[in-house]
């Protein structure tokens, strides 16, 4: 049963579109809507709006869009019936009556469940007579009994169905364990424990719910970690494992490490706010997602030459989301566990000099390119300024750029023009390349042939354009409705897409209330964000009387010719009609 659209009104009401994001994103007013910074994906010139009019936003970046209900759908990673409870409880109301029950929530709530269960089941397992073999693994190395039980880690037994054999006897179907990706299923209909013979890491959401697993191999067997697969709680590549600690940490910087035993080991020496990505690189989500916590991020990868690699990659995610970069170089050993195992009893002291020593990512990009050239010859000196002119074209901050265009010349003993010049070269290049993706972009966005919503609209851009229009006229002037459909069919629009929003809307005008209070629920988030994209639209700002009657004309105009183009298929009816009107228009 949906919910009553008289509470998603008040829900609306009392959560308001531009207080709920301000917490979020920084926002500026701009004429009668505010913008920032997009939190869906990286920029740097703020294409993000807020419509307080309509309780709506907007990215002509992304194409994300919707309603308050929408957004804490995405930025929160909540399903729609979750984010409607959080912003319930945010606004002190209580959900209606029986409603909803939503069973993909209810596996959710499942999946949780058991997941917290198995949690229990390791960590107890750990400290059992069968489990000396992993708590001897961890003391190995190096982490104490009380970083154990912060990080709840654990251990998962060679039998290969205790911990199926436990949950079911919580209770739990066979089919929530394999859709939590904590059991297979076997051939013979049955189940069988995923994680076995391994010491396991829980990981953990910013809500304190165990969302999945890391297991890690106790000799050198392979895979050396095996994590949970994606599952309805649980997406890699928007998660970051300990960022629930790091996020209490109370300064806004955070330490990136490769592995979740190097975070272990960065907090047991006294740092909370380590966090690493869950077994592959870093992504641009988990980029803006650490923004949201922090304005710098440390680099602390490993420091063979995959650690490097990686890192490169990170840096160019990191400073799209506008984060501020460090880099850390581990002075000895591998990887930072390793460091601070050495370091015994002061590791705390000697993670904080590093941190200290540690640069940003400019000079650490600089450095490694000075390495490949032999200063001492002319050629090398040409060689490295021509690249490092490359990299310092990609600064937007150009303050910035001057100290290091000061550093350089100093150091090679070269005139500041000649440097300039060069950064200039490859910044117009680099200007024109991002204006012709501009271009191609919005091009494409034009033509609406990635219009994913409304397929047909690349085929019937003049009608599909009058008809989103018209849907933003009476979403504006309701009491005008009864003016529209006298004049125009349903029928006679072009796309279907736009035919159906049509229905739909005269349907919930005629209801009463506020026509958009139930479009986050009733469309998916795609259809949400192009409905949102019509009705924040210049066109639909610029809707009025003379306008809305333009369009309506329009889309009859492009249903008779064609019903004229295929008479075969036409009726009397609207071919009278269609004769009269010309007669009339001649007049
Ligand atoms: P230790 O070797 O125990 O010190 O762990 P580590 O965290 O330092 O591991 P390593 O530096 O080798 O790898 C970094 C991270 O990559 C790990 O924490 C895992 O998240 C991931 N990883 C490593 N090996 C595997 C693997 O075999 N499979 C998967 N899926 N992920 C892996
Ligand atoms: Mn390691």
């Amino acid at each position: 049963m949906p919910l009553p659209e008289g509470f998603l009104q008040e829900l609306k009401d009392r959560n308001d579109m531009t207080e709920v994001a301000s917490s979020y994103v920084n926002l500026n007013r701009r004429g009668r809507n505010m913008v920032g910074l997009c939190p869906f994906h990286g920029e740097k010139t703020p294409s993000f709006n807020i419509y307080p009019e309509n309780g709506s936003f907007y990215c002509f970046g992304c194409g994300v869009g919707g309603d308050v209900i929408t957004f804490i759908m995405k930025i929160e990673n909540l399903d729609y019936i979750d984010a409607v409870k959080f912003l319930a409880q945010r606004a002190g109301m209580n959900m209606p009556e029986d409603s909803y029950d939503d069973s993909m929530a209810g596996l959710r709530k499942r999946i949780f469940e058991a997941n917290r269960e198995a949690a229990r089941f390791f960590y107890k397992s750990l400290y059992s007579e069968y489990g000396r073999r992993g708590l001897d693994y961890f003391h190995r190395r190096a982490l104490s009994d009380r970083t154990i039980r912060h990080f709840g880690l654990g251990y998962a037994d060679p039998e290969r169905s205790s911990l199926c054999n436990h949950l079911k006897s919580l209770g739990f179907k066979n089919s929530e364990l394999i859709s939590a990706n904590l059991a297979f299923q076997t051939r013979n209909g049955g189940v069988a424990d995923r994680f076995y013979d391994r010491v396991m890491f829980p990981i953990i959401d910013l809500r304190g719910n165990v969302i999945a697993f890391g297991g890690r191999i106790m000799g050198d067997g392979k895979p050396k970690y095996l994590n949970t697969s994606d599952t309805p709680v649980f997406k890699k590549s928007a998660n970051l494992f300990s960022l629930n600690n790091a996020k209490n940490s109370g300064d806004r910087s955070l330490i990136l490490c490769e592995g979740y035993m190097d975070v272990i080991a960065v907090n047991q020496a006294g740092f909370q706010n380590a966090v690493a990505t869950l077994g592959t690189a870093l992504t641009q989500e988990q980029a803006l997602l650490m923004k949201r916590y922090a304005d710098e991020v440390i680099i602390c990868y490993d420091s063979d030459e995959a650690g490097q690699k990686a890192t490169a990659r990170a840096i160019g995610f990191l400073r799209n989301a506008g984060l501020n970069i460090k880099i850390i170089t581990i002075p000895q050993g591998k990887d930072p566990d390793e460091f601070l195992r050495n370091k015994g009893s002061d590791a705390h002291d000697a993670f904080k000099n590093v941190i200290e020593g540690s640069g940003n990512d400019v000079e650490y990009r600089l450095n490694k390119l000075k390495a490949e050239y032999n200063l001492e010859l002319a050629d090398g000196r040409v060689g490295f300024l021509t690249e490092a002119s490359k990299i310092l074209a990609t600064l937007d901050n150009s303050i910035e750029q001057d100290v290091y265009i000061s550093r350089l010349c100093k150091e090679l003993e070269v005139s500041r023009d000649a440097v300039r010049q060069q950064i200039q070269k490859y910044g117009k290049k680099r200007y024109y390349e991002r204006r012709k993706e501009n271009f191609k972009n919005l091009r494409q966005n034009l033509s609406g042939r990635n219009d994913k919503v409304n397929t047909d609209r690349y085929k019937k851009p003049r009608a599909a354009t009058a008809e989103e229009g018209v849907i933003a006229y009476i979403i504006k002037n309701p009491d005008r409705l009864s003016y529209v459909e006298k004049e125009l069919l349903p029928e006679r629009f072009q796309t279907e897409f736009n035919r159906k929003l049509f229905e739909y809307f005269s349907e919930k005008i005629k209801g009463g209330g506020d026509p958009l209070a139930s479009v986050s629920g009733d469309f998916t988030q795609e259809e949400t964000a192009k409905i949102f994209q019509i009705v924040n639209s210049e066109h639909a700002r610029l809707a009025n009387e003379r306008t809305a009657a333009e369009n309506i004309k329009v889309i009859n105009d492009e249903f008779f010719r064609q019903q004229l183009s295929d008479p075969a298929s036409a009726d009397m009816d609207s071919i009278a009609e269609q004769l009269k009107r010309m007669k009339e228009s001649r007049q």
